[in-house]
C-alpha cells in the first residue's frame, strides 16, 4: 500500500456532510488566521441539505481542481479550497494536488449557505484520501480551518463548538443526537442572490461595533440558556434566546463599519408573522443567518402547517424543509487512502 509520503501517492476518498442552522451564533474572530470564534455557537445539522464531496490525490496535477455542481469554480473559491488542502497537505507531509469535486443537493443559488456542509464533506474526504485517521475533534478543528460554522457540521445532531483558548481546543461536539428533538426548519427562501458581503468578511467587521462587546458580554449566559432549552426540550425558552441572540447579531452587524444589512421587507414580513402564530400557540422560532432567507423552526407535529403559511407569504419564493441531521460521514475510501471506513462513522 503506498503511503501519504510517497511522491505518487494517489488516496482517494468520498464525504458527505449536512448543513447547520446556528441558534446561539459564530460572529466575529479573536483570530481570523485559525477563525478561533469570539464566542460559543451551538446549532443542529440539517439532514436534508447536504454536501456530497470526492477528493482525488493525483500526481500529474500541477494545481488543484475543483469542479462544483459540475462546473469548473471560479478562481477564488479554487484557491480557498487549494489553501484548505495545503494544511492537509502539511498534515500528512505530501506535496500531491488534488481534484476535488462537489456536489450540494440544495439548489445552488437558493441563497443557502453552504460552506458548513461544504468544508466538513471537504475535510473528511481529504484527510481519509490522505490517509490521515483523525478522530472527531481533531477532524472538527481541520474543518473550522475551513470555515468556522462548518466545525459544528461534523459531529452530529444537536452541536456545540466550544470558543476554547487556541487552536487545540476549538472545537465542535454533540450535546444531544438528532433523535433527541423532533424539530423542523422550514427555510423561508426570500432572495436567491448571492449575498454582497459573505460572511468571511463580515467576520472582520464585527470589532467595528459599539454592540459587539456587549453581546459577547452576554455570550455565555445565552449558550447556556440555549444548552438547556435543547436539553429539557423546552420550547419556549429556545424561542426566547434564539431570537434574542439573532437580534443580538443583527445589530452587530447593521452598526458595523461599513454596515450590513441583510434583512428584506419579506424577512421582516416572516418575522412578524412567526411572532403572531406562537402567540396563537404554534410552536414556531425564526433565526436569520448572512442573508435575507429566514430558518423558521418549529415542533414536527406543525410542520406541515408551517410550511403551509409560510408559502402563503407573498414574498416567500419557496420553502426547503429540514430535520435534525447525523453526523460527516464517509462513502467511500480507496485502497490506496489506507483508511478504515468503518472508524468514522
Ligand atoms: O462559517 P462562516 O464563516 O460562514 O460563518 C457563519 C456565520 C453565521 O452563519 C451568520 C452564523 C453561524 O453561526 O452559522
Amino acid at each position: 500500500m503506498k503511503t501519504s509520503n510517497s511522491p505518487s501517492f494517489s488516496g482517494t476518498a468520498t464525504a458527505v456532510a449536512c448543513s447547520n442552522i446556528a441558534f446561539i451564533k459564530y460572529w466575529g474572530n479573536r483570530d481570523a488566521a485559525l477563525r478561533l470564534p469570539a464566542n460559543g455557537s451551538l446549532s443542529m445539522n440539517l439532514d436534508s441539505l447536504t454536501t456530497r464531496t470526492t477528493v482525488r490525490f493525483d500526481p500529474r496535477l500541477e494545481a488543484d481542481v475543483l469542479i462544483l455542481n459540475g462546473e469548473s469554480a471560479a478562481e477564488e473559491a479554487r484557491r480557498r479550497v487549494s489553501d484548505f488542502l495545503e494544511i492537509v497537505r502539511r498534515m500528512a507531509g505530501m506535496p500531491t494536488k488534488a481534484r476535488v469535486e462537489s456536489e450540494n443537493n440544495f439548489p445552488m443559488g437558493a441563497g443557502i449557505a453552504s460552506s458548513a456542509s461544504a468544508f466538513a464533506a471537504l475535510s473528511l474526504a481529504a484527510s481519509a484520501a490522505a490517509g490521515l485517521l483523525l478522530d472527531e475533534a481533531a477532524l472538527s478543528r481541520l474543518a473550522r480551518r475551513g470555515s468556522g460554522s462548518a466545525c459544528r457540521s461534523v459531529p452530529g445532531g444537536f452541536v456545540e463548538w466550544q470558543a476554547g483558548q487556541g487552536d487545540e481546543d476549538s472545537y465542535a461536539r454533540s450535546i444531544a443526537p438528532p433523535e433527541h428533538w423532533p424539530l423542523t426548519d422550514c427555510v423561508a427562501i426570500i432572495s436567491r442572490a448571492h449575498k454582497q458581503t459573505g460572511s468571511s468578511a463580515g467576520h472582520a467587521l464585527a470589532d467595528t461595533s459599539p454592540l459587539h462587546p456587549a453581546r459577547l458580554r452576554q455570550a455565555d449566559e445565552n449558550l447556556r440558556r440555549c444548552r438547556q432549552a435543547i436539553l429539557r426540550r423546552d420550547f419556549e425558552a429556545l424561542a426566547a434566546v434564539t431570537e434574542l441572540d439573532c437580534h443580538l447579531m443583527h445589530a452587530v452587524m447593521m452598526t458595523s463599519s461599513p454596515p450590513l444589512l441583510y434583512w428584506q421587507p419579506g424577512t421582516l414580513a416572516v418575522m412578524q408573522a412567526v411572532r403572531a402564530w406562537r402567540k396563537e400557540g404554534l410552536p414556531v422560532l425564526y433565526t436569520i443567518d448572512a442573508g435575507a432567507n429566514v430558518h423558521v423552526i418549529c415542533e414536527r407535529a406543525a410542520e406541515q402547517q408551517v410550511a403551509q403559511r409560510l408559502r402563503q407569504i407573498p414574498q416567500v419564493r419557496d420553502v426547503l424543509v429540514a430535520h435534525p441531521g447525523g453526523a460527516a460521514r464517509l462513502e467511500s475510501a480507496g485502497e490506496s487512502s489506507g483508511y478504515n471506513v468503518n472508524s468514522q462513522t
